[in-house]
């Protein structure tokens, strides 16, 4: 565990095997010095337990990162739930999560990730008060967060379109999508919308299908969408996608994607740096999501609110873009260095604390 890849001084890790539902899941703590360890919960078909541990690990550093970044009172965790979940023992595995997270005495609040619904997070939500992402009242921001994320990583994207082509929207741009699920459909609808052109890409064919008819996008492969000779491309699907090996591949100037752990490593993003691509640091763009998860669980979730929130996604990405280039260093470097600097001095000052449950 401590020599395992993904490991960084995290707090607290939870293997969870729940016999009866065939539950097996990873909850991994980050750090709380912030508050309340907050992300989501993905489900996955892993090849091996070791990669679900690696990515539960990677992730929820990630989500100390983005919570940070965001202003959130929030420290960072993840769970993920080793898949496949038999559609008859599903209620039952996600109760037995609730009851994992419950344990947890609200070191670790929990909402959706991949692979994961809003019924899903209600079944959770009967064990345990530590979750988000349960369905919206009228006029409130809440349950899918998805929505959410596309919005700020539109922000993010008008944001880097400013920096690196000087304009000021994104009209009569070409933009590659890769991954059509809950961020990827709503961001092509956000960009069709704001006048860009969509080629897109997902393993499922009946998404893709509906995309095209909905936005008039081109399809490519998936291989092959992230190489396309377009504006922006933006990963939308899983992790690791941009790496050492394919960085020289890229055509663009901007990846501004809602993917989480979009660069296989440092050195993937030390290469686009290298090559001149700007990369919107991918917790920065994508946390309009947790913006609103937490919102919600605050109890502060007036709609208009919460999008004036996401829409800070913007700002953000402007002010790290800006430092990074007066440093000549790599975006996603001087982002770490940033949300880190943050999360020490919280530590620094003790303020550590478990979530109340939601408001
Ligand atoms: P989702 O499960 O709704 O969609 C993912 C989509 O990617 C699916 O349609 C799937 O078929 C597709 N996909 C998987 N592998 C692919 C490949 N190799 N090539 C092309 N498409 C592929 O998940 P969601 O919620 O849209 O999340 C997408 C990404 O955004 C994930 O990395 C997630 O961690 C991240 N994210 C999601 C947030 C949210 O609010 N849902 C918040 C922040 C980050």
């Amino acid at each position: 565990m401590f020599d395992c890849a993904g490991f960084d001084d995290h707090e607290k890790t939870v293997f969870v095997n729940d016999k009866p539902s065939g539950l097996k899941a990873v909850i991994a703590i980050h750090s709380t010095a912030l508050g309340a360890a907050a992300g989501g919960c993905r489900l996955w078909n892993y090849q091996t337990s070791q990669a679900a541990l690696t990515d539960a690990l990677r992730l929820s550093r990630g989500m100390s990162y983005k919570n940070a970044f965001a202003e959130l009172p929030f420290g960072g965790g993840k769970a993920v739930i080793l898949g496949p979940i038999s559609s008859e023992n599903r209620q039952r595995a996600f109760e037995a999560f609730g009851e994992a997270v419950h344990s947890l005495g609200g070191l670790y609040v929990t909402a959706e990730d991949v692979g994961v619904s809003v019924k899903d997070m209600e079944w959770v939500a009967s064990k345990t008060p530590y979750v988000s992402g349960l369905a919206a009242k009228k006029g409130a921001a809440g349950g899918d967060p998805s929505p959410f994320t596309a919005r700020g990583v539109l922000r993010g994207m008008e944001a880097a379109v400013k920096n690196k082509l000087d304009r000021d929207n994104l009209e009569g741009l070409a933009v590659a999508v890769q991954g059509l699920g809950g961020v990827g459909g709503h961001l092509c609808r956000l960009l069709s919308k704001a006048g860009a052109s969509l080629v897109v890409a997902d393993i499922d064919k009946a998404k893709v299908e509906k995309i095209c008819d909905e936005t008039g996008a081109r399809a490519m492969s998936p291989e092959e969408v992230l190489f396309a000779d377009v504006d922006v491309i933006s990963p939308c699907a899983l992790g690791g996608v941009i790496t050492q090996e394919n960085a020289h591949r890229i055509q663009t100037k901007i990846v501004a994607g809602g993917a989480n752990n979009q660069l296989a490593d440092a050195q993937a993003g030390d290469l686009l740096h290298q090559k001149g691509i700007l990369y919107a640091p991918d917790y920065i763009i994508n946390a309009g999501g947790i913006i609103m998860v937490a919102a919600e669980y605050q109890g502060d979730n007036d709609f208009e609110k919460v999008t004036a929130k996401v829409d800070a996604v913007k700002g953000r990405v402007t002010a790290v873009v800006d430092r990074a280039q007066r440093a000549g260093a790599p975006t996603y470097m001087i982002a770490d260095m940033m949300a880190q600097e943050i999360i020490d001095n919280a530590a620094r000052a003790g303020n550590s604390a478990k979530a109340q449950p939601a408001a």
